[in-house]
């Protein structure tokens, strides 16, 4: 099936600037020449074990087929020979579950068929069609035969999926680009790049999530390609009727997932590429960064306005000027003289220290990290064998190659200082995608070869995995080193599946109100493509935002798993050796500080309500998070999760649901007395008011400044504490507020536990899920408990909004609760014990 090309010419699809267009051939040597290979006609489909099968074609392109589950196939294409089945991305603990299969075969083709799905593939090519069993239904359907380039000078340069679409289809997901919610009709790229003061325009970001969504005539389905080569996602940017997807090389080894529903393919791909653990309480928490917050009277200044103007905080982080001259793992002796004891009393007042740990390792034979590194052979090789040297931070670096098991081993180790002895709490690791500095390219030459554990491979392979491979020796050598504490680690490069490692933030943003809203959206694409532990740089991270913008970002990233203020501050005095010329100009503007009192006055007021919103929510926010964990169900998912057939809910897709029943509806224009707002189908409640909405309509929300507009489904219990100023503070707390947003039938959940350590996976938890009636004028709640932990809280008040009538009367467990109901207008509230079984209100 190999066909040899003349000439030199530019595919269908291919980005630009990725092959020479010169003809040459009247010289008859060619710059390149180009050999076209495909799986070819389908003489049998043999099966190899129970649910893997070989097509068996003329070509050279093999295409192996596992039936991963009745609604998981995976399609494995190489060239040359058969896949390797290894996988940075999916979760080890992911395995295929029987199937009930069928084969049938008839003289155009082949059908598999699993429980809900069949998959034709065509005799003459292996085109494959996949349709729901016993319907007409197609979901995926190739529009051309899977295709593989080799070419003389450069091999295996790109391998090719082309299946049909519409432009009534839309497409969701991968990861945090930077573009409207519905993907249809532009291509993206794939490769891991630094993307300072980035726009709407840029592509491609920081990290590769190689997966999207697909919904069509109301029934969705996901594809994940399996492949860290750079690669592009085409949804019918040529108005074509074609949705491309290309890699440049690698094995396309790619996932069919199906639906119907969008919660089914997010829950599927999630059990694929793996859940997160649950984070340390703290960590949801709000934090302060900025870049950087030095000397140690600063860090300790800062800290103390945040407990002087009672505004709740638990985390802040020093940014790469602690370390002593850009040296991972030590500290600049001048500014913290006593790490040690300055952590342990910022942990007094509170608050958890978080510090970046950067690859690149400076070069200095008189520093251990870089001696060690050298004498173990950590670091990555260029093709021609010395070490790869370049600019970061320092003049000249030297970078660890993660995707080697035994240098994530030893860097795993190098945390021991900061984390054991001094006491520090968390780690963000920056610039992995790896960024390199002063060359266009940002990152390392493509020959840089790395160990790929095993496989080998050059940066081409290893590139889009660096950062995630990073993330997961850093976050497995802080459990060796602390088991019994639940890391917290931030990063910025990933790929499919580090969301078992690491929480992610969008990068080097910028304080305007585009970026609102592409912060907003960046954050529900990130959660809705495995990385629910997610956030922006609140109040952006280049230029300052006006009061306004802060506190609309602020009141946004209540919502946001990692709530974090950062910005670049001006750092013109400790700057890098090496600086973008861009950075320095944009430090130059960039000299107000932004933490929540930065304004001053009213605004002050406005941010801290913002975040002691935040604290009230953490029971419920929990909650949201451990069914994440458990489940897949991402923490935030737009509205047309909720509803995927009401068109509507596609039209408001920037509203969002955190949790089951918070409708979020954010603010992301300056200066507007009223927001437009969906409502889906069903009752809503105004969170704040108690107002209640008939669903299914459009509402125009009058805007205040102190908050963004935020309605819950009737039914729901909503669980809140009262503010804290840190969560320490709610190990003592004895009263769980539970909110019921009365309708006929109802419910809600509570999730709780220690908040750190790892006794909730035995038993120490404590679940309790809540089931409300209403009838006439009796309310009944009752409560069902499982798990062993012993929660501090010691009552529970209830308080029901939209009532009709004052209730007369409460009876607990089946007996009357005396001179106990306090009734304000449409809300009534009642303190009963918190292990109540069974609460009737009359
Ligand atoms: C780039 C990161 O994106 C940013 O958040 C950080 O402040 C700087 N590096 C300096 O470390």
């Amino acid at each position: 099936m190999a066909k040899i090309q003349k000439t030199a010419r530019l595919p269908y699809h291919t980005a630009p600037g990725t092959i020479n267009e010169k003809d040459t051939v009247s010289t008859l040597r060619y710059d390149d020449v180009y050999y076209d290979h495909y799986v070819g006609r389908v003489s049998a489909i043999r099966q190899q074990s129970s649910q893997t099968y070989l097509v068996e074609g003329e070509g050279q392109v093999h295409l192996g087929l596992q039936i991963w589950n009745d609604d998981i196939v995976r399609f494995f294409f190489s060239y040359g020979r058969e896949a390797d089945d290894f996988s940075y991305a999916r979760d080890p603990k992911a395995k295929p579950q029987e199937a009930a299969i069928d084969l049938e075969e008839d003289p155009d083709g082949f059908v598999l068929s699993t429980r809900t799905l069949a998959i034709r593939i065509e005799r003459a090519d292996a085109s494959i069609r996949i349709t729901e069993r016993g319907s007409e239904t197609v979901l995926h359907a190739y529009a051309a035969p899977f295709y593989s380039r080799f070419t003389l000078m450069h091999g295996l340069d790109q391998m090719r999926l082309q299946f049909r679409t519409d432009p009534s289809e839309a497409f969701y997901g991968l990861g945090d680009k930077a573009w409207n919610t519905d993907l249809q009709g532009r291509w993206f790229e794939n490769w891991n790049s630094d993307s300072f003061a980035y726009g709407k325009e840029r592509d491609a970001l920081y990290r590769t999530i190689p997966f999207f969504y697909g919904l069509r005539e109301g029934k969705a389905y996901g594809i994940f390609v399996d492949n860290t080569y750079r690669s592009c996602f085409d949804f019918n940017s040529h108005s074509d009727g074609l949705a491309t997807v290309w890699t440049d090389g690698g094995e396309f080894d790619y996932y069919f997932i199906n639906g119907p529903r969008l919660d089914d393919v997010a829950r599927r791909y999630h059990d694929l590429t793996g859940r997160p653990e649950l984070p340390p309480l703290w960590a949801l928490g709000y934090h302060q960064c900025r870049w950087s917050y030095y000397p140690e009277t600063r860090v300790k200044e800062v800290a103390a306005t945040f407990r002087e103007k009672k505004i709740p905080c638990d985390a802040i982080y020093l940014d790469i000027d602690y370390m002593d001259g850009y040296r991972c793992f030590t500290w600049d002796p001048e500014h913290f003289p006593d790490p040690k004891r300055m952590i342990r009393e910022l942990r007094e007042d509170g608050f958890h220290t978080v510090v970046m740990i950067d690859p690149g390792i400076r070069v200095d034979p008189d520093y251990p990290v870089y001696s060690d590194g050298v004498e173990r052979d950590a670091f990555c090789r260029r093709s021609t064998g010395e070490m790869m040297i370049g600019p970061v931070w320092p003049q000249e670096c030297v970078w660890p190659d993660y995707t080697n098991p035994r240098v994530r081993d030893w860097w795993g180790t190098l945390y021991r200082e900061l984390y054991v002895e001094q006491g520090v709490s968390g780690f963000w690791n920056d610039m992995n995608e790896p960024a390199m500095f002063k060359v266009t390219a940002l990152t390392f030459p493509l020959d840089v070869r790395h160990d790929y554990d095993g496989f080998t491979g050059d940066h081409k392979k290893a590139h889009n995995i660096y950062g995630m491979q990073m993330t997961r020796a850093t976050f497995e050598g802080l459990k060796q080193l602390l088991p019994a504490k639940r890391p917290f680690l931030l990063g910025r490069a990933s790929f499919s599946g580090g969301q078992r490692f690491a929480s992610l933030w969008t990068g080097d943003n910028i304080a305007s109100w585009e970026h609102l809203a592409l912060a907003n959206r960046q954050c529900l694409r990130l959660a809705i493509s495995g990385y629910s532990f997610c956030g922006t740089d609140i109040g952006g991270f280049v230029d300052e935002p006006s009061p306004e913008l802060l506190t609309r970002w602020l009141q946004l990233a209540v919502f946001h798993p990692l709530m974090r203020v950062h910005s670049m501050g001006n750092n013109t005095d400790g700057a890098a050796e090496v600086e973008a010329d861009e950075v320095k100009e944009a430090e130059a503007l960039n000299r107000q500080d932004q933490e929540p009192w930065a304004h001053g006055g009213q605004h002050t007021d406005h941010n801290r309500k913002a975040i002691e919103l935040r604290y009230r929510l953490l029971p419920y926010l929990y909650t949201a998070f451990q069914r994440h964990v458990e489940t897949g169900i991402p923490v935030l998912r737009n509205l047309f999760f909720y509803d995927q057939v009401d068109p509507l809910c596609r039209q408001f897709g920037d509203q969002f649901l955190a949790g089951d029943d918070l409708l979020v509806c954010p603010v992301v224009e300056p200066g507007n007395k009223s927001l437009g707002v969906y409502l889906p189908k069903g009752d809503w409640y105004d969170y704040f008011t108690g107002k209640r909405y008939n669903g299914a309509q459009k509402v125009r929300a009058r805007l205040r400044a102190d908050r963004l507009p935020i309605f819950v489904r009737a039914g729901a219990i909503v669980p809140t504490v009262d503010v804290v100023q840190h969560t320490r503070e709610l190990a003592g707390a004895d009263t769980l507020n539970l909110t019921v947003f009365l309708a006929e039938r109802g419910a809600g959940a509570m999730y709780w536990d220690a908040g750190e350590g790892y006794g909730y996976q035995v038993d120490q938890f404590t679940k309790r899920s809540f089931h409300l009636r209403q009838q006439g004028k009796s309310i009944t709640i009752e409560q069902e408990k499982s798990g062993q932990y012993n929660a501090s809280f010691r009552y529970a008040n209830i308080r029901l909004i939209g009532l009709e009538h004052a209730p007369g009367r409460v009876e607990v467990n089946g007996s009357l609760l005396p001179h106990s109901l306090q009734f304000d207008r449409r809300s009534a509230s009642v303190v009963v014990p918190f292990d109540f079984h069974k609460v009737v209100i009359e």
